[in-house]
């Protein structure tokens, strides 16, 4: 009673502030010309970010989620939260360190919750990561706080009850971006050994502000879209060049070109100015381009070396990818040229889900946590499983408390031979319940 009385007031607190802000114009100092940008740089940020963490520790509470069992602090203000398997205290469990969403500006490791109660489920030690949101100093500090909580697993591996060798990453979105880092020893990921897997579900793999085309008028069209091309932003802008724009999500913005024009400029907006320089040279003067290039998974496997290994990693680690197709955050175009080419020295597993949005599909359904035990278990990675069920559950209930808004369902079997290096389209089940 006491306690929803005081969230009452913070809420009605921040209304007040945010009113005052708006009619002092305050903004425009704090945030700069640019709302959208200059909310990422905002000082408003963290105090948001906290509120917006209590709440949903309160709602995971609520929910039935368990907390993690502990949180160790690896220093540097870098803390990990450990999700124990309930029926597997013995001491090599397999461990997942996990990378929370958030365009680098927002999060927190507590949104690990429902993912790493279904792996503790399953037998493997579930870590979460509070890594660094680094929108400040570009991309580096998060990368960096990956990296050292990796080595800092292998490290105390026998004290938590880890096998070393199998240590794998999981992350969602800018985590996403984060574990493929891992992957390709990006920035200070290369002074680590990689993960022995990765999952990536709706990453972010082109961190650098560049295009991409395709010269064919279906860019999902495998067979016959086949030529790729770099092009400057600029020069697309300009109307100078010629394709379909794999950075655009799908949409009617494609029919016309003004319309194309457009929805580019959106996405540089939106997306470009956390990591490197936005359109019309609205460059924020923290962000450096060639850092954003330098950690981008996207540029290290298409220009990487001339003989195409993807890495400088000697063994890339397998890779599973969730992406939606109607992403409007990370267009599926991107995730697909990623795919393509880190296969030429590893297998990826890439589960394209139609008419999902960013974040729909993948761990979020049951057929895709499926398909996750199945690839775990094809690279040694599985542990004793428990109770599947409620590693589900957890996940379900988590969703709820995160207000993840209703998504379309989808049941496919994933089959590990013919997937496992593989660009997997599945469709939603029918909404209308039945054939
Ligand atoms: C970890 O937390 C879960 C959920 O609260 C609990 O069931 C389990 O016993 C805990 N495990 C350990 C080793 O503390
Ligand atoms: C695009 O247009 C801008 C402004 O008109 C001009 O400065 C720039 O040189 C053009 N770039 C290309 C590649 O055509
Ligand atoms: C997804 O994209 C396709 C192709 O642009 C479009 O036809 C479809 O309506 C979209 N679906 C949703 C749910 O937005
Ligand atoms: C994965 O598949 C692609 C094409 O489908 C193939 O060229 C590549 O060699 C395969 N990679 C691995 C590591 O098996």
């Amino acid at each position: 009673m006491a306690a929803s009385q005081q969230q009452n007031r913070s809420i009605l607190c921040w209304i007040i502030l945010g009113a005052l802000v708006l009619t002092l114009n305050l903004h425009y100092v704090l945030l700069g010309e640019s709302i959208v940008g200059g909310l990422f740089n905002s000082p408003l940020l963290e105090p948001l970010n906290a509120v917006w963490r209590h709440k949903t520790i309160q709602a995971l509470q609520n929910e039935g989620v368990p907390p993690s069992n502990h949180t160790e602090d690896l220093g540097h203000g870098l803390q990990i939260d450990i999700y124990e398997p309930e029926h597997d205290s013995s001491d090599a469990r397999p461990a997942a360190l996990y990378f929370h969403a958030g365009a680098y500006a927002l999060g927190f490791k507590e949104l690990g919750a429902g993912t790493m109660r279904f792996l503790a489920h399953e037998g493997i030690v579930g870590i979460s990561v509070g890594y660094r949101r680094s929108t400040k100093k570009g991309l580096d500090g998060s990368v960096d706080d990956a990296a050292r909580a990796l080595a800092w697993v292998r490290e105390h591996a026998s004290e938590i009850g880890v096998d070393p060798s199998r240590v794998f990453a999981v992350g969602d979105s800018a985590g996403g971006h984060i574990v493929l880092a891992l992957a390709l020893g990006l920035g200070a990921a290369s002074k680590v050994n990689p993960p022995q897997a990765v999952i990536a579900g709706w990453p972010a793999v082109g961190t650098e502000p560049r295009h991409w085309l395709t010269y064919c008028a279906d860019e999902f069209d495998m067979e016959t879209c086949k030529e790729w091309a770099d092009t400057p932003a600029q020069e697309l802008l300009n109307g100078t060049a010629a394709g379909n724009n794999v950075f655009l999500p799908p949409g009617k913005h494609r029919a016309t070109e003004e319309g194309t024009h457009q929805a580019i400029e959106g996405v540089l907006s939106q997306i470009f100015m956390l990591h490197g320089k936005r359109a019309y040279g609205m460059l924020p003067p923290q962000y450096d381009a060639e850092r954003a290039q330098a950690l981008s998974p996207l540029a290290r496997v298409v220009d990487g070396s001339d003989d195409g290994s993807c890495a400088a990693r000697d063994e890339p680690p397998p890779v599973m990818m969730f992406a939606g197709l109607n992403d409007t955050v990370v267009p599926f175009g991107q995730v697909r040229r990623f795919a393509e080419a880190y296969r030429r020295t590893a297998p990826v597993s890439l589960l394209a889900f139609r008419e999902a949005d960013h974040g729909g599909g993948g761990a979020n359904t049951q057929s895709g946590r499926d398909a996750i035990r199945i690839f775990l278990r094809r690279h040694g990675l599985g542990g004793a499983p428990g109770d599947s069920l409620r590693g589900d559950e957890a996940v379900e209930a988590a969703k709820r408390a995160f207000r993840v808004p209703p998504a379309f369902d989808y049941e496919f079997a994933y089959d590990e031979d013919a997937h496992a290096n593989a660009t997997v389209y599945v469709d939603p089940v029918s909404s209308e319940g039945g054939e």
